[in-house]
């Protein structure tokens, strides 16, 4: 498949068109931002990480009966996916409080959730992703109710698979936040799942395995990322 024109740049990824107008070709990047771009980096090697890491997980979840937007592997930093129109929704799921939700409730960090917990923001740049609900979703028709259901359906289900894989490779899936995108009329997962977008704690240290390390300036970063691939692998 040929890769054409660029179609999109993120802040973590380019998005090209190819030769077949339902695949989009995707260039993982090394540059880093917090705080809504506020704070800017560069963790090396990080694209690779992030392509492969996200390859192995939509291909396991694909199994588990998840549809993703992956469709092949294509080197360490790029792959080819479904070229989906993306839901305007950061949908976040928590297991252990962390994060905005730690401050938010003014709980300690690794508290452990008597029950998962589920947001929505909105994802826009310019609104800083502003936390809405169901309503919000409905009343400026981000997506549809049946689409938020299937939404929903999908995160708790990802959410279960997540746990379980990263606990055989001993790692405690603290939090994650993933992005949903229609295809052919379906609602399917897109986008990465990746230290990038997971709170990953080693399970016996609680050493933070992902981006916080780089929002924190907690060094090791690169080693950080490494190892959650390699114990992936
Ligand atoms: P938060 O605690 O800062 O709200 O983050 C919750 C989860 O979402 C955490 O795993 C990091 C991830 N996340 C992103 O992927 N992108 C973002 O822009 C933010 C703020 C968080």
């Amino acid at each position: 498949m040929e890769k054409m024109e660029m179609l999109y740049e993120g802040k973590a990824k380019k998005v090209f068109k190819t030769d077949d107008k339902d695949v989009y070709h995707i260039v993982y990047k090394d540059d880093a931002t917090a705080f809504n771009g506020v704070k800017k980096g560069t963790i090396s090697d990080k694209g690779a990480v992030n392509n492969q890491m996200s390859a192995i997980l939509f291909e396991m979840l694909e199994e588990k009966g998840v549809p993703t937007h992956f469709v092949k592997l294509l080197n360490e930093r790029e792959m080819l996916v479904k070229a989906v129109e993306i839901l305007p929704l950061e949908v976040i799921v928590r297991n252990i409080a962390a994060g905005s939700l730690a401050k938010r409730l003014g709980l300690e960090e690794g508290v452990v959730m008597e029950e998962t917990v589920l947001e929505f923001c909105y994802k826009n740049d310019d609104l800083g992703d502003p936390m809405i609900n169901d309503y919000h979703i409905a009343a400026i028709k981000l997506a549809t109710k049946e689409q938020v259901e299937v939404v929903k359906k999908y995160a708790f289900m990802i959410n279960e698979v997540l746990v379980d894989f990263f606990k055989e490779r001993k790692i405690k899936l603290v939090d994650f936040k993933i992005e949903f995108g229609v295809y052919e009329g379906k609602v399917i997962l897109a986008d990465e799942i990746s230290p990038d977008t997971c709170r990953l704690w080693d399970a016996e240290s609680n050493k933070k395995l992902d981006k916080d390390r780089f929002r924190r300036d907690l060094g090791d970063v690169e080693d950080a990322y490494q190892e959650v691939l390699k114990r992936l692998k």
